[in-house]
């Protein structure tokens, strides 16, 4: 369970360092978008050194890598996968066809550099190209190593050539309120994590707090984080509050003493099974942060 994923450009030793020790639940060391086509050597080299460095205990490390038709891809995964991340973030992934190949040569580094098979899990983010929107239908019917999908709206948007895709109000637009939809829905039929995308905003600590909220509200159980400042407030907003978990362990506690029932009510209102799988789903996401060994 990642509550916070903090991005931190791959040739910048200062941001992966600063990184690592603000509290996010994983730090994605980036060889992408943040990274200028002439550093994209070096940068891959640093990640590398980086992650065969002193790691912070409780912080997963994955490394975005370039998409698979940027010719990079390929030396970036060979460049990192010796260094044991605990996974890949692939961007513009057009569907689980993409992930298969990531697997495969994740299948063959591991075994060349006698590591567990299998470690290395892989995040797509899987609504960067139009014709990903289509795949996302697809994850569903299995893929390896998945452990979360996350969706981006920049990358889709200047594939389209929308002029913006924020509202008057800061809201998503349809097309991304879509793609949104679409990939809450993907990753929860495959059973892992659905992560929110980035908020750009990064000084709107206010705002982010309300979009957290309501990534929480539909289903999403973490979000990509791109500043520190984002950082607290995600894990705080991902966090059951004690009153949640109070409420669950009283659905659960309702259906324990009266185990024939199928419909109850808890202080006025009709609880029947719906609330109760969300019950045992807010005590699940709690064992987890706890397993973390973190709290909001
Ligand atoms: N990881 C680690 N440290 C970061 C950071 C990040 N993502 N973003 C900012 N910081 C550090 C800065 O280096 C600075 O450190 P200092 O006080 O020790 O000098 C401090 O946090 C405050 O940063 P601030 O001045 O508010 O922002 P900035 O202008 O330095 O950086 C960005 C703004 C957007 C360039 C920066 O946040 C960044 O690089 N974000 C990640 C971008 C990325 O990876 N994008 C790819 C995914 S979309
Ligand atoms: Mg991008």
């Amino acid at each position: 369970m990642l509550r916070s994923l903090l991005f931190a450009p791959g040739d910048s030793d200062k941001k992966m360092t600063k990184a690592s020790g603000i509290g996010a639940d994983c730090v994605i060391l980036d060889l992408e978008d943040s990274v200028a086509a002439q550093r994209k050597p070096v940068a891959r080299e640093m990640v590398a050194e980086f992650l065969r460095g002193a790691r912070t205990p409780g912080v997963k490390f994955y490394v975005r890598v370039n998409p698979l038709d940027s010719g990079l891809a390929q030396h970036d995964i060979a460049g990192v996968a010796p260094a044991a991340p605990d996974g890949i973030v692939l961007p513009k992934a057009n569907g689980p066809e993409d992930l298969r190949i990531v697997a495969h040569y994740l299948d063959v580094l591991e075994a060349e550099h006698g590591l567990p098979a299998g470690a290395i899990a892989i995040l797509p983010v899987a609504t960067e190209t139009p014709s990903a929107v289509f795949g996302l239908g697809d994850y569903r019917h299995g893929v390896p190593r998945l452990s979360g999908i996350t969706w981006g709206a920049e990358d889709l948007g200047a594939a389209v050539g929308a002029s913006a895709n924020l509202d008057a109000n800061k809201d998503w637009t349809m097309p991304y309120q879509t793609t949104r939809s679409l990939c809450l829905f993907a990753a929860h039929a495959c059973g892992v994590q659905a992560i929110d995308t980035v908020m750009a905003d990064f000084r709107d600590t206010e705002r982010l707090e309300v979009v957290c909220d309501e990534a929480r509200r539909d289903g999403f159980t973490g979000k990509i984080a791109i500043h520190p400042a984002q950082v607290p407030v995600i894990n705080e907003a991902f966090s059951p509050s004690a009153d949640e978990l109070a409420h669950a362990q009283a659905v659960i506690d309702a259906f324990r003493a009266n185990p024939d029932a199928g419909t109850l009510q808890l202080d006025g209102k009709m609880i029947d099974r719906p609330h109760l799988v969300q019950a045992e789903r807010i005590l699940a996401i709690a064992a987890q942060i706890a397993a973390l060994g973190k709290n909001a």
